[in-house]
């Protein structure tokens, strides 16, 4: 049986049951995300006891609904998303502590209304309890609504205490630097810092809270993680999936804002940040804001740092896929980029030199998303790369989704009485490890939320530095059009412009 009381991440979620009383308030609560992830992931959380004795959901927005009829949409999105069967006496527990309240976004009776239905709560309860706001509309609404919690007094319950409030904030934050910084503005003229709670479900992923255990538990990696003996580091954020029913929002968004700006960057902060003085969370998050400032801005002229295509008509999982300007509700002449790679330089003493490559894409081979940090060669002196000998470098990849493990590719002898050499990878898998129905990001992130854990949060400063990088990208792409759009056939690794980019420099993207 696989040792899990062990495990690391499963022994830290006892802390949790330390969570204060709480009511979460979700925004946007008719939505995809409410019911793909969120209620799910209260659900689960209820299902392991991790809940506070006294926790209550209340669901905002637009439409009407009566509370049996949220309680009843709550437990079809748990039939259909939960990864556990929906239980009647879980069910049972969370569905009277379940109810609805009805209101536009804009409009401040909403909000009075809602701040009547949370002191009706506690008034029954008789005790205060924290309140956790979370966001889940689209991006548009952000401001209004945050707005509304400042001008109601909802922002500033039980200010100070244990029980002060908390907002949980959805991606994307913000289009570009100016807005995102016009964001953070209205946030902290309603919140205190400490209270805000920016989301990156990536953050959520054991592989992705694995990689610090990786490198600081491990005395074999950590001498090692510098350009002494890194020659490269590639970051792969793979989707074998189109844009489907999606590409209204997609036009709007592209690769570069939807994948690279937060979810490859957070990794690249995560893999080349220096050690943190604790595991205490604005500890972390000083040293992630000091890896991303040191990143130098991209070369953006013609053989510069940047890649960026869209994908044309292919074939993925043997069936025949149009390409992205063929699909609906894309603009045949759209100037989106569905695929982009950069090559990134960390003007630091640990990484001058060494080349940190990012890619992400729709209809890639395959979806994958992977770190995969490639060290030195040594000397060729004995084993010389040759007929006799297939060598590699040593590469250790993480394997973010799915399939979340690590592999160690070394050079071994093949058995045989003459010496020759193959590649081979250790592997390790969580699945087969530890078992498969692990927590979902989104449960960890709430449940961190509620008990004031901001270390898989992203805060103010940190989403500044890294739109600092792409925002004067996304400037020239905008001011560009379609000029230097390239185009690479669904179903495969990207276009022969980002092969060009990492060629470069001797390098060769990988095929995880
Ligand atoms: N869906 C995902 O898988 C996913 C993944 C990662 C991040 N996110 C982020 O999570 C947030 C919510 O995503 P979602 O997919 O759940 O969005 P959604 O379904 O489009 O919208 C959520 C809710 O917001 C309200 N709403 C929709 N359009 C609105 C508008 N124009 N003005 C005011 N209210 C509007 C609707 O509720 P009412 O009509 O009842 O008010 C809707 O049910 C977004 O910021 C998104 O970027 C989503």
């Amino acid at each position: 049986m696989a040792d899990t009381a062990r495990h690391p991440f499963l022994q830290g979620l006892s802390k949790h049951r330390g969570a204060p009383p709480t009511v979460v308030v979700i925004f946007g609560a008719s939505g995809d995300l409410t019911a793909r992830k969120l209620i799910p992931a209260v659900y689960n959380l209820a299902y392991d006891n991790l809940l506070p004795a006294d926790f209550f959901l209340v669901g905002f927005g637009r439409k009407a609904i009566p509370d049996e009829e949220f309680r009843g949409l709550a437990a079809e999105a748990i039939k259909e998303f939960s990864r556990r069967e929906l239980k009647a006496d879980v069910w049972d527990r969370l569905a009277p502590l379940t109810t609805y309240v009805a209101g536009g976004y804009d409009e401040p009776a909403a909000f009075t209304r809602l701040a009547a239905h949370l002191d009706a709560i506690e008034k029954q309860l008789g005790r205060e309890v924290q309140t956790l706001f979370y966001i889940s509309t689209p991006p548009t609404v952000f401001a209004p609504i945050i707005r509304n919690l400042g001008s109601s007094g909802l922002a500033a319950r039980h200010l100070g205490q244990l029980h002060q409030a908390k907002v949980i904030i959805e991606k994307p934050f913000g289009r570009d630097l100016i807005s995102a910084r016009a964001l953070n503005v209205t946030l902290r003229s309603v919140f205190e810092e400490t209270q805000v709670y920016r989301i990156d479900h990536y953050l959520g992923k054991e592989t992705v809270q694995d990689l610090l255990v990786q490198r600081f538990a491990n005395s074999i990696f950590e001498p090692l993680w510098n350009r002494n003996f890194i020659s490269s580091v590639q970051i792969t954020v793979a989707e074998e999936v189109g844009v489907g029913s999606r590409g209204g929002y997609y036009e709007q968004s592209g690769c570069l804002r939807d994948m690279i700006q937060n979810h490859a960057m957070q990794l690249v902060a995560l893999t080349a940040m220096e050690p943190p003085v604790s595991l205490e969370a604005e500890a972390i998050r000083d040293e992630k804001v000091k890896l991303l400032r040191a990143i130098q801005p991209l070369n953006l002229g013609p053989a510069g740092d940047v890649s960026r295509a869209q994908y044309a008509a292919g074939m993925v999982a043997g069936k025949p896929v149009p390409g992205y300007l063929e699909e609906e509700g894309i603009s045949p002449t759209s100037a989106t980029e569905t695929y982009a790679a950069l090559r990134l330089s960390i003007n630091n003493w640990r990484w001058q030199g060494v080349p940190f490559y990012l890619r992400s894409g729709k209809r890639l081979a395959r979806r994958v998303s992977e770190i995969a940090v490639t060290f030195r060669r040594p000397p060729g002196t004995l084993f010389a790369e040759g007929d006799k000998f297939d060598l590699s470098a040593n590469t250790l990849a993480f394997q973010i989704q799915p399939d979340e493990g690590m592999h160690l590719v070394v050079n071994t002898k093949i058995p045989g009485l003459e010496t020759r050499t193959q590649p081979v990878k250790m592997s390790f898998r969580y699945r087969t490890t530890f078992g498969s129905n692990t927590a979902e990001a989104y449960e960890r992130l709430v449940l961190d939320a509620m008990v004031g854990d901001g270390t898989l949060f992203i805060r103010g400063d940190e989403t500044e530095a890294s739109w600092q990088l792409c925002s004067p990208l996304l400037g020239v792409w905008e001011g560009s059009g379609r000029e230097g759009m390239q185009s690479y056939a669904a179903g495969s690794w990207g276009p022969t412009g980002a092969d060009s980019l990492i060629a470069r420099d001797q390098c060769a993207w990988r095929q995880p």
